[in-house]
């Protein structure tokens, strides 16, 4: 039976060992400020998350909620100044954003240093590169979940299906980091299923429920799913089919319980990151 990569578990574990460090630090407290615009109600129940999760490991918390008639030009000022503000270290703007605002425009307004999200241009550079920054979330949450389970990476046969840039592609950099052998998979794909069997780590970024079945994986890989869907008799389900596929795979993560917890709680390390860093500037 496979190993169940937990997330839920390895995010109690980041937020205790946050809290500690939180509780040793001299000086000010890590701050995240998070813009919310309009009334997106799964937007509004992660914002609600985020707040919550800061509060509780000792970080200082502020939310800006703006209507979604805010023009781009008063984003603009607010995050402006919240670049200014030296008791500010992350700044997260909530995706996603009514049509009339660029999205790409925001992300590049955030200083670097303060993007915990690592969406800037710059972040996305420096990630590519093999350089310091700040990454997503989503994706830093796995690495280190694979590490935390002594999962070996160098050199295996990586394979991402979804190439987006919030998951599939920062995915990709991260596991080239590690020495993987990275293929981005997508809709577009010849052959997928061909492809996901021939993968050792295979993560599936798609949105497409329990698409994912056991003659998809090559037996003892180690399965990813970052999907999180509603199927049609309410239950919530990933991007693979969990009972047929676990049987085959050495490892997998669960939906839910699984990558879904992990994306607060490296939310959280890259504020305690950003502060850190920005204090020793
Ligand atoms: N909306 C859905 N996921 C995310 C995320 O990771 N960051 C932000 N800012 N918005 C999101």
């Amino acid at each position: 039976m496979a190993l169940v990569l937990s997330g839920r578990k390895y995010a109690r574990v980041v937020r205790a060992s946050l809290r500690q460090r939180v509780s040793e630090l001299q000086g000010q407290l890590p701050g995240l400020t998070v813009i919310i615009v309009g009334e997106n109600p799964a937007s509004k129940v992660y914002v609600a998350a985020k707040e919550k999760a800061c509060v509780k490991v000792g970080f200082n918390s502020n939310v800006i909620s703006l209507p979604a008639e805010v023009t781009q030009s008063e984003i603009l000022a607010i995050v402006d100044k919240l670049n200014a503000d030296d008791s500010v270290h992350g700044i997260l703007v909530q995706l996603p954003l009514p049509e009339h605002i660029s999205t790409d425009l925001i992300a590049a307004a955030v200083l670097p240093e303060k993007d915990v999200d690592g969406f800037h241009p710059v972040n996305v550079g420096r990630l590519w590169r093999g350089e310091q920054g700040l990454f997503p979330c989503t994706p830093s949450g796995i690495v280190s979940l694979l590490h935390h389970h002594n999962i070996p990476l160098s050199g295996k046969n990586a394979l991402i299906v979804g190439r987006s840039n919030i998951v599939g592609k920062p995915m990709a950099a991260l596991l080239l980091r590690e020495n993987c052998t990275v293929t981005v998979a997508h809709s577009r794909t010849v052959d997928l299923k061909q492809r996901c069997a021939e993968a050792d780590i295979l993560v599936v970024a798609v949105g497409r429920a329990e698409m994912i079945k056991k003659d998809w994986v090559k037996p003892g890989a180690v399965v990813v799913d970052v999907g999180m869907n509603r199927r049609s008799d309410g239950k919530l389900v990933g991007d693979v089919d969990y009972d047929d596929v676990s049987p085959v795979c050495s490892a997998i993560t669960p939906v839910p319980g699984g990558v879904g917890p992990l994306t607060i709680a490296f939310l959280l390390e890259n504020t305690f990151k950003a502060r850190n860093s920005l204090l020793a500037d």
